[in-house]
């Protein structure tokens, strides 16, 4: 069923220069979970940051790590998140040769465990794994930057996965990822979405628009 819908905003966003600041603003404005996009120019063209960094930002916030890995190989940083404080590890179908052995790699650090989707990524990539999910992660940009516009034709991958989540009746996270604004977010809740990642949309004007910002997403005013 398709859970109330909570916002996780992208520190990519953020302020660099002043990330734990910038944590514990959104932690206030009303984040649900607190988004980290970790890429190594490798499997995305760009480069963020580390365990190191999200060990220093645990301390600032006491919501839900949403860490999303853009890394290949995955598996062997597996537990350098964990052990940096991740609540979620989201990883990418195509970052290892054996999916189904991350996922579980992740589950036996007593962490919830995502499976993201890039675009061209077949919705068939969760056969055999969606039981074993605590989220499923569909990606409405090509991974790597903030600010890209919203791939419409997601909406249909985002719809056959409530159904499918829905046919097994597990309460699974529904995220979506990419150009979320207040008109995509609405189109994406409609679709089923349950969790909206949102970097620039909430970041935008600063630490004092970031509630109103989160308001706006959710389908306030
Ligand atoms: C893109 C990241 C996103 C990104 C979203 O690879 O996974 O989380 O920060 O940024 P916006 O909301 O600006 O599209
Ligand atoms: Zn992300």
């Amino acid at each position: 069923m398709q859970q109330p819908v909570r916002i996780a905003p992208s520190i990519l966003s953020s302020d660099f220069a002043a990330l734990g600041e910038e944590i514990r603003a959104i932690d206030a404005a009303g984040a649900d979970y607190i988004h980290i996009d970790v890429m190594d120019g490798h499997f995305v063209p760009n480069i963020t940051i580390g365990p190191d960094v999200i060990k220093a930002l645990r301390p600032h916030s006491a919501k839900p790590f949403d860490v999303h890995l853009m890394i290949s190989p995955v598996d062997t940083y597996i537990d350098a998140f964990a052990d940096a404080g991740a609540d979620i590890i989201t990883v990418h179908p195509e970052a290892g040769p054996h999916t189904h052995r991350t996922i579980q790699a992740i589950k036996a650090r007593g962490k919830k465990a995502g499976l993201s989707l890039n675009p061209a990524t077949p919705i068939e990539a969760v056969d055999y794994l969606l039981p074993d999910l605590d989220l499923v992660l569909v990606m409405t940009v090509n991974p790597g930057f903030g600010g890209q516009k919203f791939i419409t034709s997601q909406l249909s991958k985002i719809r056959d996965l409530r159904a499918r989540i829905d046919t097994i009746g597990a309460s699974i996270d529904l995220e979506v990822d990419g150009g979320i604004n207040a008109d995509t977010a609405a189109q994406a809740i409609d679709a089923g979405a349950d969790v909206l990642v949102a970097g620039t949309a909430s970041f935008q004007g600063g630490p004092a628009t970031y509630a109103k910002n989160i308001k706006t997403l959710r389908g306030g005013t």
